[in-house]
């Protein structure tokens, strides 16, 4: 176990996974990752022995050759994290991006699906109900579906429904034995709104829950080194499951789970996401170490994000668009028709302009939007001058 600074007492929520971690170990199939060394020659290093590795799947030999063919980083990890593809520094990477997030562990996955589908499935099961907010993630629903757990769906961002299907679970004849789980997104990828994070920890916490926040947009803009929204919130150590993607902010691929040891050995045991697929290539981790230190130090990204977005989203409202209220870099622009919207689209492309129209069933029926997403690299002058060419063409097609 990694030694804390300040040790975060144990979370009496997680206690049963403790339980089945030592049942498992009672049977001998404890599960457990491995720092291991691949070498060009076909052996391997793993806690200090060296080894023939008979257990790799780079059958030609061909990635292990790499850093002589002049590439930096092997292309590929060989097994499953599980088997031999446990390298040295994913497990460095994992022990200080979670220092970073402020837990006391952190878990990488492929992508931020194969994290979803693989940490809802194992922490839910048929005796679960899984609260969860009816603009989350596909992945979300899809972890849920597959853990077969009771899913009730609340109105988005609607506390008084969350609250509603807490208390209607509690009084249910021997609900005291399911186990709940409200998932959220910290901000809603197609609506680029916020999630009541403070009101959520309260929630979760006067029913007896476990709460799962998504960062998957929140990471790298939110906190003042983007440790994200949970972080900037102060909530770190009340949240028990945060999850976040390397493919959006960081510009790079793969998700983290990050959270209490507990839940990282309880995830090695159960999410077969991760059991079953091999581990991300070190050629990978090595991009989304280097981004991920770019996005720390250059605070100036995330300062001048807020300041783009703030203007963008002045400048549309003035023009007259009605656009789905909220400060993140997703701004969806609401048109309604799917046929509006498309050709909305369309005309704003044929004009240089790229964004994309959303319909359902991503969305709600009668929701359809353009759904812009800005970055810190975008020129002042070209967003003010795109939101001038989006208001033309919303008078001309009458969106406006
Ligand atoms: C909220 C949210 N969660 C999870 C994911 C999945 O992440 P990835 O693209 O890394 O699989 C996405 C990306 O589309 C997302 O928007």
């Amino acid at each position: 176990m990694r030694s804390l600074e300040k040790m975060i007492p144990a979370n009496p929520k997680l206690q049963w996974m403790e339980d089945e971690l030592k049942r498992l170990e009672s049977e001998g199939r404890l599960r457990s990752l491995k720092n291991t060394e691949l070498t060009a020659d076909g052996c391997l290093v793993r806690e200090g022995r060296r080894m023939l590795n008979l257990a790799s799947n780079h059958y030609l030999g061909l990635p292990l050759a790499a850093p002589e063919a002049g590439a930096p980083h092997r292309s590929g990890a060989a097994a499953s994290r599980l088997v031999v593809g446990n390298y040295p520094e994913l497990s460095s990477f994992e022990e200080e991006f979670a220092s970073f997030k402020g837990t006391e562990s952190a878990l990488v996955f492929g992508s931020g699906y194969a994290a979803n589908v693989g940490v809802i499935s194992s922490v839910a099961d048929r005796d679960t109900v899984v609260f969860s907010d009816r603009l989350n993630h596909a992945s979300i629903v899809d972890g849920i579906v597959l853990s077969r757990a009771d899913y009730m769906r609340y109105k988005h961002r609607d506390l008084d429904h969350l609250e509603t299907l807490l208390k209607r679970e509690a009084a249910k004849d021997g609900s005291a034995r399911r186990r709940r789980l409200i998932v959220t997104d910290s901000v809603f990828s197609m609506d680029g709104t916020t999630a009541p994070l403070k009101e959520l920890v309260g929630l979760k916490e006067r029913w007896g829950a476990i709460l799962m926040v998504d960062e998957a947009h929140s990471g790298g803009v939110s906190g003042d080194e983007g440790q994200g929204l949970v972080h900037e919130q102060g909530l770190t150590e009340r949240v028990d499951i945060i999850m976040g993607t390397f493919s959006k902010a960081y510009g790079s691929y793969g998700a983290y789970v990050a959270g209490a040891e507990v839940l990282k050995r309880y995830l090695v045991n159960h999410a077969r996401s991760l059991i079953y697929s091999t581990a991300l290539p070190p050629s990978v981790i090595a991009a989304t170490r280097r981004n991920w230190m770019l996005a720390r130090e250059e605070g100036w990204r995330r300062e001048r994000l807020r300041t783009l977005t703030e203007a963008f989203r002045a400048r549309l409202a003035a023009s007259g668009f009605r656009l789905i209220e909220g400060d993140t870099p997703i701004v969806p622009l609401l048109v309604g028709g799917n046929e509006s919207t498309v050709r909305f689209g369309e005309a704003l492309q044929a004009r240089g302009i790229c964004a994309i129209a959303i319909r359902p069933p991503t969305v709600a029926e009668g929701t359809a939007r353009i759904r812009f997403s800005l970055m810190a690299v975008h020129r002042e002058g070209d967003l003010a001058e795109a939101c001038d060419t989006i208001a033309e063409e919303g008078r001309r097609l009458g969106v406006i």
